[in-house]
This record gives C-alpha cells, structure tokens and sequence, in this order.
C-alpha cells in the first residue's frame, strides 16, 4: 500500500454560510488527515470554495454586489470556521484564483485533443440550486425529485463532452477497482446508472459570464461543474506541478470525502474527464451520509439548519467531532439531536474517559505522591487489559483504512471500558489496604501507560482534550505518536503527573439546569410523607386528551439497551433488586429496580434490558439508582422490555 495520501472534501459554494453538512466532510476529513500525521505518513489535505456558476452570478444579484465581492464575502466564513473547529488543512483552494483558472482551461485543452469536446446546442431542464443539467424523469412539479430545487427551461449553443465514450471504460475501471466507489451500496448506484448507457453532457454555458471562459471561444464560460472538480489537481499545481506527481496517480492514494448528493459528479463525470484529459484517477470516493436535525431535514425555511458555531460554543468542538463521528456510520444517514450529543458526553466521553483519568490520577497522586511507580509485580489480571490493547490497536488501524470512524472509535473506548474494568477488578484501594505494594505499583503503571495510550489513540479525534490528557500526563513529545504505541510499556516511572482538571464535565440539558429542578431532586430523596386523604379519581373520560409529543421530545428521553451484568437484592428493600448493569460506556451503572416480586436476581442477571439512561441519578433507600429500567405490569406479573440478542449494550432506541 502507497504511503503519500491525498485527502480533498468538496470545496463549498459561497452562496451560504457553514453549516453542519459541510462541518461533517471538514472533520472527517481532518480526522483522517490527522490519524496519517500519526502514523508518520505523507499527508495533504485540501479543502477550500466553488464560487462561479449561475448560483453564485444570481446570489451576488440579489444582494447588489460583484460576484468577485460576493465570493470573498462568503469564502472567508468557511475558514474562520475550520479555524475555529481545528481543521487543519494544508490548502485551501478558490476556484476564481488565477492558479486555478489556468488548470481547467489546460484541461478543457486536453479534452478537446482527445476529440471528445463538439459544439452543439443544448435543449433541456436545468437546476441552478444544483447545478445540473436534470433529465425529464427526475421532475415533479417543476423540480428535481431529488433535491427539491426548481428546473427551467434551457436552449443555448454549448460545448459538450462525448460521455458516452466512457461507459465501457468506466465500468471496466469499476470492476478492477472495487475500492473506487465505497460504501458498496453507493458503487451498486453508480454501476446501475453507468450499465443503462451514459448521454453526452453539456459543458459550457452562454446565457451568464461568471465562470472561467473557454479557451479561444468568446461567450462560452466552462460549465461549472468541469470547473469544480478540477480544484483537487489545480491545488497541485496541475498535472505539470510538484505536488501533483507526488500526490497523484502513482504512489500516491487519493480520497475524496463527499456527501452522497454529488457521488455522480464524483466518480462518472470526474473519471471520464481525467480519462480524457489522459490523467490517472483517484484511489476512492466515498460518499458519506446526509444529518437531519432531530429527525427533520434541515432547510432555511424551517428555520433548523444546525448551526456549527451555536454547538461549539455550548459544547466544544471536540465533543461536536466525537459525535458526528460516532453516532452513525460514515456512509449513512444520521440524526443530530443535542439530547444525543450530551448523552454522548456525559456517558462515554465523561463516564468512560473522563472517570478513568480522573480515577487514575487521583489514585497515583493518593497512593503515590502523584508519581508514576516503576512496573512492579505483574498479575493474571493484567492480561486482559493488554489483550485488549492489541485487539483495539489493530481494530483502529484497519478501520481507519476503511473509513470506518465509529468502528476505529468503538475499538478505542472498547480500551477505555478495559481500563475501567481494569480499576474494578484490580481494586488498588484494597492492595494498598493490604499493603500489596509491588502489585499497586505495577497496576497504577498500567493505568497510566492505558491513559497514555488512548491519549495518543484519540488526537485524530479529539484533538484538544486528547492534548490536554498527555499533558496532565506529563507526557514527552517523543511517545505521542503512534509508532509509540506499537507496544505496551512505555517509560512513564518517575513522571510526576499534574493535577487531574476534568476532560468532559457533565453537561445538563437547558431544561434540566431550570430553578426548580433541585428541589424536585430533595423531594424524591425525603421519606414518604403520611397518607394524605385520597382525592377522588378523576373519571377517565374527564381525563385530558392524551398530548402527542414532536420528535425531539421523545429523542430527549436516552433509552438505550445494556446488559444485567451483577443482581442482588436492595440492602434496605425487599421490592427492589440492586442491579449493575453495563450500558456500553465503559464502565458499569448501578440501578436500582422495583422488580423483586416477579424476578430473583438470577433471572435478570445476564439479560439485555431497556434503559433510561438520562434519567437524573436518585438515592433509593440508600443506594444511589442512575437510571430506570423499562417494565410493564406489576407484582408478580411484571415483565421486563426486552432487547434482542445481537444488540450491543449502549444502542439507543430511536
Ligand atoms: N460545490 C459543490 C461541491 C463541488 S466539489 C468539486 C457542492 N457544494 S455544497 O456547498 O452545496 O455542498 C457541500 C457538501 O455538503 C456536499 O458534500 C453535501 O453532501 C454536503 N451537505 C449538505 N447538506 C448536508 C447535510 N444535511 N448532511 C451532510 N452533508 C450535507 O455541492
């Protein structure tokens, strides 16, 4: 496998400010970007803004500035974002800078000497809103089906591109390259839109001059769309550039990370002109998924576009990255919900991370003066946080491969919860009670090589908090990268660690942090009052009429699958059972259920069960409950809601 990678997302129209779509591709890709740095390999990432085209020509109109104007108005916002989202990209590139320019009119050359450019007149539907010549089956009422923007009616004298040439070659190339179109449900689109035959396109336009002109034709400006792509080689200086003959075709991998709307541009259109312009093609395009926003699609109409900078600002941007992705696989669709996203980090970030470094620390600087012990007396209990270790190193490796950032994610705090087990079983509270000394030593080792470890893991992706971790770790420059977590047992003895702050305090909801709240909390804690007088029961038919509750109402409650791992009977209730129960944050939850009539605890322990996991913790007669588990019935009759086997504990309902 090639070392040198290329990595691109789209390069953004300036006719809009960043929102979370375009966040998404951003971070993704910088998260890739990231993982190579650490792992020493050559990397370059592009990114940057389309900014000719009708779209932008008619958005300048609107607000009475020049294209030009409007273009820098627009570009320097998707900047300052990736600034403040620690996208650190190594270009980024303008489509209306001159460096650009001379790129696609060199490809336009190129196309024409392959004999695959003819002037013709077009005569067909257009979409401004995508930029896209759109076939009459894709219109309803006056719009492209898929997207939603409006058509008119075009005839104009235009250049076009004998596509049709390429169908074989294209599919031939499919076939060769399985890699080419990734996911795999995507290349499945893709050949079944190439095997149906492939029509020649339009690529020059004369009805408006924002664009870059054909060479040596007055009146035709190069259609947008040859234009835009050609910014992954215009930013290497074109196929006679440096960069380019280190970062394209031989040696070199190119990714191009895009959303799923613009794949046929991606891996029909951009092929065929690389094709014809006698140039190699990128290694892959992978199509990610599109977010809607607590269940809705995002639009301006609706007033729902999730804004990047209102999440940082109340969240961090490494939590926003965290999420996006985790919570759905890269090629799919996904649901952004503030609800989730702080299920998220006050459970695997704060519950699982946080605990353990804080656990960890806490017990260095308690039993040793905050200094890191040298190794000491190895145990059995050490295997299976080192088993772990490897599983999860070559996990991320491969998953990272494949673009599979919530596979790579889950592989790391698959670690995390090893380390938090880890703590449990080994119990140093009780070695140093029993003054075990060698054995404390070589545990509070292990934890911080753990810490260390996932520290450097999680730079790609939590490029703050992850930094902030080795910091209070103390740890050298020359073991944060990932050559240095190869094996387990970096020299960490004598470091004297810093004073554990926090990663991922708690975040309440904004509901939850209401005046009231505390003393709803007190009243649940308070013992039964006396029997008040019963009032008489309403009749049910007087009763309100049921309220239906919107999507995000119901997404605010984080009902999640976990497995019984430990039952006993509550100390002080005969109707509950004491249940310990792991939710998949990497670290174990106790709650405390009025299940004792129906079930002994051998009947729960082992089960996968229905949790509220957002439910505020309660002191239950003396037993702090964090959380509730769904049943129904009562007595003797009451059963449990049940999740199928094969579900992984922490999948939420939704
Ligand atoms: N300018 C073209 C790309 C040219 S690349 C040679 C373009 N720009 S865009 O600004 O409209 O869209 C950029 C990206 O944002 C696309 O990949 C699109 O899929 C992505 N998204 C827009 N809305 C999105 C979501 N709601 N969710 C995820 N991604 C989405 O297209």
């Amino acid at each position: 496998m090639s070392s040198r990678r290329y990595i691109t997302t789209p390069i953004y129209y300036v006719n809009d400010v960043p929102h979370i779509g375009h966040a998404y591709t951003s971070l993704a890709a910088d998260t890739l970007a990231r993982f190579h740095r650490l792992c020493g390999r050559p990397c370059r990432f592009l990114t940057g803004t389309d900014e000719h085209g009708l779209k932008i020509e008619q958005a300048a109109a609107k607000t009475g500035i020049t294209p030009q104007a409007h273009a820098d108005r627009f570009s320097a916002p998707f900047r300052k974002l990736w600034d403040h989202l620690d996208v650190r990209y190594d270009d980024f590139i303008r489509t209306t800078e001159p460096r650009h320019k001379r790129v696609v009119q060199d490809i336009w050359r190129r196309m024409v000497e392959s004999g695959d450019v003819y002037v013709d007149k077009y005569e067909g539907w257009y979409s401004v809103g995508d930029e896209a010549y759109i076939d009459e089956e894709d219109i309803v009422d006056g719009k492209n089906k898929h997207s939603g923007h409006a058509v008119s009616w075009v005839e104009e004298p235009s250049y076009f591109f004998r596509l049709s040439k390429y169908a074989p070659r294209l599919l031939a190339y499919f076939e060769d390259h399985p890699e080419f179109i990734q996911p795999a449900s995507r290349r499945n689109e893709i050949l079944r839109f190439v095997e149906q035959g492939l029509r020649d396109i339009s690529i020059s336009r004369t009805t408006f001059s924002w664009g870059i002109p054909v060479p040596d034709e007055a009146g035709h400006v190069i259609y947008v769309w040859v234009d835009a792509l050609t910014n992954y080689i215009s930013a290497l200086g074109g196929p006679e550039g440096a960069l380019f003959s280190e970062f394209w075709g031989e040696g070199a991998e190119v990714t191009h990370l895009i959303g799923k709307d613009i794949l046929r541009f991606h891996a029909v259109y951009w092929p065929a002109f690389l094709m014809s312009a006698g140039l190699p093609l990128p290694t892959r395009v992978f199509a990610h998924g599109w977010w809607t926003h607590d269940g809705e699609k995002m639009s301006k109409t609706l007033g729902n576009v999730v804004d990047p900078w209102a999440i940082v600002a109340a969240y961090g941007a490494d939590a926003f990255r965290y999420f996006l992705l985790r919570e759905v696989p890269f090629g799919s669709d996904g649901d952004f919900s503030e609800a989730a996203l702080r299920g998220r980090i006050n459970g695997e970030l704060g519950n699982g991370y946080g605990n353990l470094l804080n656990r960890t620390a806490g017990m260095i600087a308690r039993y040793r003066g905050g200094v890191v012990p040298p190794r000491g007396e190895a145990g059995v209990e050490d295997e299976p946080l080192l088993a772990e270790f490897k599983a999860a190193r070559a996990a991320l490796l491969e998953e990272m491969e494949a673009l599979s950032f919530h596979k790579a994610l889950a592989a790391i705090f698959g670690l995390v919860s090893a380390g938090n087990k880890y703590v449990d079983s080994a119990a140093p509270w009780a070695l140093h009670k029993a003054g075990r000394d060698a054995r404390l030593d070589e545990v509070l080792y292990h934890l911080a090589e753990c810490l260390r470890i996932l520290g450097v893991w999680t730079l790609p992706f939590l490029p703050n908090k992850a930094a902030a971790l080795l910091d209070q770790l103390v740890i050298p420059q020359d073991l944060r990268d990932f050559a240095s977590t190869e094996v387990w047992g970096a020299p960490l003895s004598g470091i004297t660690l810093k004073a554990a702050t926090p990663l991922f305090p708690r975040v309440e909801a904004p509901e939850e942090v209401a005046p009231q709240q505390p003393k709803q909390l007190k009243q649940a804690k308070q013992p039964k009052q006396p029997k008040q007088p019963k009032q008489p029961k309403q009749p049910p038919q007087q009763a309100t009429p049921p309220q239906t509750i919107d999507y995000a109402q119901f997404m605010a409650v984080q009902i999640v699958a976990a497995r019984v791992v430990e039952a006993e009977p509550h100390p002080n209730a005969d109707r509950l059972l004491k249940l310990t129960v792991d939710a998949g944050e990497g670290r174990t939850r106790t709650v405390c259920a009025g299940i004792a009539a129906a079930f002994t605890p051998d009947k729960v322990k082992g089960r996968m069960v229905a949790l509220v996991a957002n439910l505020a913790p309660r002191v239950i007669r003396g037993v702090e409950s964090e959380g509730m588990i769904l049943a129904l019935g009562e007595g003797a009759d009451l059963k449990l809601v049940g999740v199928d086997e094969g579900v992984a504990p922490g999948a939420r309902v939704q």
